[in-house]
């Protein structure tokens, strides 16, 4: 693709394999770090597969790069569809605010779709940058500091829950978590290459811990772990360095698993604090402790920032709460195929000649698609035009979900 922008045309195509570790040295630069040393790059080639890597080009040189990783996306119902997790977003210092990165992003998109996906999610490292694409908020998540010497849990362990060796670990982790995840929507599929970069790296650098749940009235098998870390401070509690138990993956197969593991976290020797990564805005911490004050949310963030590729398969994909239908009007300036009226029922999903009755961007398809935000919500706001207010409490009705929607899988 040729490109005029200014001053400087660029060429935007698929890199190969030669070309992987100058992109990657370019998106680690993007972000201000140095490029990957050679027993990290062992890790990250793994992760860049035929096809999936863009470069932007100018005199010869590589100026800017995507990448996206194969995977799957569960949505509302309990089907899981086709899904890119895009990531690796950067444009050198010297070239942006030039079209560059939307160049990539016209090819990235139209790529995927034509391979067939039916989503695309990223994680945003600003919120300026990507709704223009198509992408919106679709799930959020929260990250928690617990004072675990207040924390005092009233409730007790059902089941046991053991330590185990990285390997075997890793291998209950991977096993479990993809029999466990697809049951949320918004989780998405972990590609083998994730597992090597997040996982197998990391616990040879790292102090990291697998626990692993068993034995609860469901049956003797294992139904959940957690994977954490524990970062000595001072063991006096002293304040200045509090030593951390910080809590970096979680699944469980139900609420008793999953309370069985939280015990177990809040019951380690000497630690201070526990802390989380992203975690679902659902989880209910707070009302597993003594006082509930202890559980702190230090941060309450945007997670996953979804596009929809193929908007008419991605909206019969998922279901719907019984209600009156609804036409929806949608506008997709980068996939214009997708744009148009969808006539949305219970039953399913039809593009139709009708006016709509509500008309939106495709970002704002996306915020809505896995029921994190109402329509109403976005219309208070107007992020949608709203030609018939009655709809409004249609769509709601329509996309409610009954569990928060919620990734899980930060790449
Ligand atoms: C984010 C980044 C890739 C954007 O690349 P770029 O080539 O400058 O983007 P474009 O020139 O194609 O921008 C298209 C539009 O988005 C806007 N935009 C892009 N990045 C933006 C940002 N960070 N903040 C605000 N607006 C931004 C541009 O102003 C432009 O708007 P316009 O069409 O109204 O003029 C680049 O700034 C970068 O590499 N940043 C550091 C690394 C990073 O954050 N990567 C993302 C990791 S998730």
């Amino acid at each position: 693709m040729r490109h005029h922008a200014g001053v400087t045309d660029h060429d935007v195509r698929v890199l190969d394999d030669s070309e992987y570790r100058t992109a990657h040295s370019l998106f680690r630069g993007t972000l201000h770090h140095p490029p990957a040393p050679d027993d990290q790059w062992e890790f990250v080639r793994e992760s860049y597969e035929p096809g999936r890597a863009f470069g932007a080009f100018a005199d010869g040189e590589m100026i800017g790069t995507v990448q996206s990783f194969p995977s799957r996306l569960a949505v509302p119902g309990g089907a899981v569809v086709r899904h890119s997790a895009v990531s690796r977003v950067g444009v050198r210092a010297d070239w942006t605010r030039r079209g560059v990165l939307s160049a990539l992003q016209r090819a990235q998109l139209r790529a995927m779709r034509s391979a067939g996906d039916v989503a695309a999610t990223l994680r945003a490292s600003e919120t300026a940058i990507y709704g223009r694409y198509g992408y919106g908020v679709a799930t959020r998540y929260r990250f928690l500091t617990i004072d675990r010497r207040k924390a005092g849990p009233l409730a007790r362990p059902v089941g046991r829950v053991r330590l185990v060796e990285a390997e075997a670990g890793e291998r209950i982790a991977w096993g479990l978590f993809e029999e466990l995840s697809p049951g949320r929507a918004g989780t998405i599929a972990r590609w083998p290459a994730w597992w090597g970069l997040n996982f197998t790296r990391v616990v040879a650098e790292q102090n990291i811990k697998f626990a692993v749940r068993s034995g609860g009235t469901g049956g003797s098998g294992d139904d959940g772990y957690v994977v954490f870390k524990v970062v000595p401070g001072e063991h006096d509690s002293s304040e200045d360095k509090p030593t951390r138990l910080a809590v970096l993956d979680l699944w469980a197969r139900n609420a008793e698993a999953w309370a069985d593991l939280w015990l177990f976290l809040l019951g380690v020797d000497l630690v201070a604090e526990v802390t989380t990564f992203g975690r679902p805005l659902d989880e209910p911490v707070e009302w597993l402790l003594g006082d509930r004050r202890a559980c702190r949310v230090a941060e309450e963030a945007d997670e996953t920032w979804l596009r929809l590729l193929d908007v008419p398969a991605a909206l019969s994909a998922r279901t719907y709460r019984a209600s009156e239908p609804v036409v929806l009007g949608v506008r997709d300036a980068y996939l214009p195929e997708n744009a148009g009226s969808y006539r949305l029922t219970a039953e399913g999903v039809t593009k139709v000649d009708d006016e709509p009755e509500l008309i939106l961007d495709v970002d704002v398809l996306g915020s809505t698609y896995l029921g994190d935000v109402s329509f109403s919500t976005l219309a208070a706001v107007r992020r949608l035009d709203v030609v018939n207010p009655d709809a409004l409490a249609r769509a709601d009705a329509l996309f409610a979900v009954s569990e928060v929607p919620w990734s899980g899988t930060f790449f």
